[in-house]
């Protein structure tokens, strides 16, 4: 079989970055967690004492900003600049304001750059919010992953509880940021969360992580 591309967009915690992990996995391919490189940018600007509403500033800082993965299980190590920000960038200050990261034009450029330079080395699982819309427009296979909004703030609860990251975020605040974010990332101007014309739509409301792995390998099975 070809090594193709796999590209899996949906609104936040709607597991996809779980579900493209393990195909990857079992497929030998090189997964992207293309979110991960728009919170290393928010991160770097927070650390600089940069307003992240400040798309000047922000952009001014981007070649300053040099992101590095490694493979690791279950979560692949994220470094900014060499530091490991694996955990960092998962904060609830970092997914605030990631959004308004993710709005600018230079940003945008910059990570879809480096997001086809990977894709073009290997067979890639990539998932974010404008795969199959922007980044890969001609990926052999577009999933776009939901759920509803009440069991992907539960999912992220009991993640943030489990790994100790704000534990004392509560259900309704999660709930409450994960709309204002899919809300933010749905109407920016370039390229918004979007299912693309091409993309088979797998709701995973009520189904184990199995169930959604065996659904969305029936979907590359389809397309191989
Ligand atoms: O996937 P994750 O929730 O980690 O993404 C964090 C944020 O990064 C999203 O809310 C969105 O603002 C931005 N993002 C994006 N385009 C992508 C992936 C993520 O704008 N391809």
């Amino acid at each position: 079989m070809k090594s193709m591309q796999i590209a899996i967009d949906g609104p936040a915690s709607a597991g996809k970055s779980t579900i493209a992990k393990i195909l990857a996995n079992d497929l030998d391919y090189v997964y992207v967690d293309t979110g991960a490189m728009y919170r290393v940018v928010t991160l770097a600007a927070l650390q600089a004492g940069i307003d992240p509403n400040d798309e000047q500033a922000v952009t001014d800082l981007l070649p300053n900003v040099k992101i590095t993965f490694k493979p690791g299980t279950p979560t692949q190590h994220v470094y900014l600049n060499g530091q490991e920000v694996t955990e960092a960038i998962r904060s609830d200050e970092v997914a605030r304001n990631v959004s308004a990261v993710a709005s600018y034009a230079a940003v945008r450029s910059t990570m879809t750059e480096l997001q086809r330079e990977i894709a073009s080395n290997a067979g890639v699982v990539m998932d974010g919010r404008d795969i199959g819309t922007t980044v890969l427009p001609h990926a052999d296979v577009k999933i776009f992953l939901i759920a509803s909004v009440q069991e992907r703030a539960e999912r992220r609860y009991k993640e943030n509880q489990a790994k100790g990251i704000d534990t004392d975020t509560t259900l309704a605040e999660l709930t409450q940021a994960i709309e204002q974010r899919d809300y933010l990332d749905s109407h920016r101007e370039i390229s918004p969360l979007k299912k693309a014309d091409d993309a088979v739509e797998l709701d995973t409301t009520g189904l184990s992580i199995d169930e959604v792995v065996d659904r969305a390998k029936a979907i590359i099975a389809d397309k191989a």
